[in-house]
Formats: C-alpha cells, sequence, structure tokens
C-alpha cells in the first residue's frame, strides 16, 4: 500500500498530483527508470549562454536526426540524488558538486553549460515538480539525471549549433542487486575505459558506451561489474563501469589519483574526506593490482553505488575473496556515516546537504 505521507505544498496550481505520495511499490524500488511528471529543458546557441527553460512534461524529445551528440557523442551527464528526510525534508547532497563537475565536462567537450546557479535552480525545480516520486525516508531516493547535449546538427567534425540541457528524475533503490551485501568485480584485462589525454576524467557518454562490451559479459558470467585497468601498464587501478574504488589495508585507505582518466567522483571525495575525519589515513596515488589483492577490504562508491563493499575480485581467471561474504568494518563504518548525513540522520558540519 502507498504510505500515507503528505508532499510538501510546491509550486501552485500546475502541479496538483503532487500532493500525494505516487502510486508505486516503494519497498522494491531497484535501479531501473520509473517515469515521473516533469522534466525539465532549457536551450541555448554555441557561443551564448543558457539563459531561459522550463520544466515540460516528462515524455519523448524531438531531435535532429543530424545532432552532434548522435552523431558525434557531444554529450555529458550528471547523476545525484535527492532524499526524504525522517523529519520531513527534501534535501540534495553537494548538488554544487555535479554542477561545477558539468562545467568542467563541458570545457572538455567544447559545450556551454549552465552556471552553477542555473543548474541548482532547476534541479530544485525538477525535483519539487516531481515531488511524489521522492521515496518515504530510508526507503531509497530521487535519483536526478541532468544532461548537457550538442542538439544542433552538423555533418563535419564541428561542436554544434545548439545546445540543450535536460534534466529528468527517477526513484531508485540499490543499483546492485546485491544491496549492501559484498559484490562481486572482475578484472578486464583486454578492454580499457579510458586513455591518457582522451575524456575518461569527464562524464560524456561515451565513457560509458564504451564499457558496454566488457559489462555485459561480464554481468553474463555472473559478475556485478568490472575494474578496469591502466591502458599503458595494465597495472594500476583505474575504476569500475559505475563506480570508483578503495583499497583498505589496516588504517591506511587508497585509491587511484584523479589524473585525467578517472571519473572525479563527488562521493569518492566525500568518501576521503569523512575517511579522514574517522581517523584512517587516506592516499590518493597509484595502487597496483598487487596492493588490490593483498588488501584487507574493498569498496566502492558512486552516486548510484553509494558505497558497495566488493567481496571478491576475479583477476586472470583467480578469485581473491574479502571478508567471509560479509560487509568489511571500514565499509560498514563509511556507509553509515555517508548515508546518515545524506539521509539527515547525523549532523550535517560539512554543508553538504542543501534543503529544498
Ligand atoms: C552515478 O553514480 O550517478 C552514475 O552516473 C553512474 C551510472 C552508471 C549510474
Amino acid at each position: 500500500a502507498t504510505p500515507s505521507i503528505k508532499c510538501h505544498a510546491t509550486l501552485p496550481g500546475i502541479y496538483s498530483e503532487a500532493s500525494t505520495l505516487a502510486d508505486i511499490d516503494w519497498d522494491n524500488l531497484g535501479f531501473g527508470l520509473i517515469p515521473t511528471d516533469y522534466m525539465y529543458m532549457m536551450k541555448c546557441a554555441r557561443g551564448e549562454g543558457f539563459s531561459k527553460g522550463e520544466l515540460k512534461r516528462y515524455g519523448n524529445i524531438e531531435i535532429s536526426p543530424a545532432a552532434g551528440v548522435l552523431n558525434y557523442g557531444q554529450g555529458l551527464f550528471e547523476g545525484l540524488k535527492a532524499y526524504r528526510t525522517r523529519d520531513g525534508n527534501i534535501v540534495l547532497f553537494r548538488p554544487n558538486e555535479n554542477a561545477l563537475r558539468m562545467r568542467a565536462g563541458a570545457e572538455r567537450m567544447c559545450m556551454p553549460a549552465p552556471t552553477v546557479d542555473q543548474f541548482l535552480e532547476t534541479v530544485k525545480e525538477t525535483v519539487l515538480a516531481n515531488e511524489r516520486w521522492i521515496p518515504p525516508a530510508g526507503k531509497g531516493s530521487l535519483y536526478v539525471r541532468p544532461l548537457l547535449m550538442g542538439s544542433g546538427s552538423v555533418l563535419g567534425i564541428a561542436p554544434a549549433p545548439e545546445y540543450t540541457f535536460l534534466i529528468y528524475v527517477s526513484p531508485v533503490g540499490n543499483y546492485f542487486k546485491e544491496g549492501l551485501s559484498p559484490i562481486n568485480l572482475v578484472i578486464e584485462n583486454d578492454f580499457h575505459r579510458a586513455s591518457p589525454g582522451g575524456t575518461g576524467g569527464v562524464k560524456t557518454i561515451g565513457n560509458y558506451a564504451a564499457v558496454l562490451k566488457a559489462h555485459t559479459a561480464a554481468k553474463a558470467k555472473g559478475y556485478s561489474d568490472v575494474l578496469y585497468l591502466d591502458c599503458v601498464h595494465k597495472k594500476y587501478l583505474e575504476e569500475v563501469s559505475s563506480c570508483n574504488v578503495f583499497v583498505v589495508k589496516g588504517n591506511t585507505i587508497c585509491t587511484p589519483a584523479i589524473k585525467g582518466t578517472i571519473l572525479p567522483g563527488i562521493t569518492r571525495k566525500s568518501i576521503i574526506d569523512i575517511a579522514r575525519g574517522l581517523g584512517f589515513e587516506v592516499l590518493e596515488q597509484l595502487v597496483s593490482v598487487d596492493e588490490l589483492l593483498n588488501a584487507d577490504e574493498v569498496f566502492c562508491t558512486g552516486t548510484a553505488v553509494v558505497v558497495s563493499p566488493v567481496g571478491s575480485i576475479t583477476y586472470m581467471d583467480e578469485r581473491t575473496a574479502f571478508g567471509d561474504g560479509k560487509v568489511g568494518r571500514v565499509s560498514q563504518q563509511l556507509y553509515t556515516a555517508l548515508t546518515s548525513l545524506q539521509m539527515g540522520l547525523s549532523e550535517d558540519q560539512k554543508g553538504w546537504i542543501v534543503k529544498l
């Protein structure tokens, strides 16, 4: 049955259906698209800034067959989450970081980007318009997916003449079917996610297309995801298709340094901060496969995956297990610290929470 939570009064008038919670199975959310009521769209020409957009009914969009994004992959996305807290607030976690990351990615991909303020305002507006889709406290979150794309027509290689910024949302639960139970990763030897000088360090759509082959093959073999190695030495960890990776040894936590081929994850950055605050030594540096396989614990971080403990890594057909199938002590501690903050259960001393 639909929990009887009253939604906040949102934008008056047009969003009348926002007054009660959507009638879906809130106890069984996974990470699949559940279409909601509204999306936000804003367009601008090359060389100009975004100025005015609007909320629209969620639905298909019309786009030129010659659009830059369709032909040359000129596109970026972001991912962030809105939570309903126990005391009835709706909060976002560090949305300004997503705005800044989109701006950095846009510079790399020759696109104009919304300002930080435009990004924050339009995300808030979209979340509030879809308020009835925000899961009850503790049952998941509303995943917010901002897109930036070259929507104008091009035939030869060139930045598109027009750009579209679009935000859609979907209620989500756990990314991995395992939930907080440990996931099983396989190290990929033949395919790489990114190369020096490429676009691995920005959230461009092509980075995710590039991992589909290895990811699909790994899933077919029963693995949760793929861990990629650097393409030069084939020896140092980069990241997983959907998230960053951390290796724990004693009181030290290591994660691959950001050097252009690794996505600067906002959860990654938050966990580094939280872990240091809890007294761990955190090193951002090269992390070899050997160090990984000798670790006490391994875990992944990302907006979608939150903190996901790793139960095993398979490398060259050999499986190394961690923690007896149980969630590691450090992973659990960091998961609890992060999610308590995100869900409004612990005090936000860092100013990471934005209340709507
Ligand atoms: C996120 O964590 O928000 C991402 O963008 C990863 C994606 C594979 C779901």
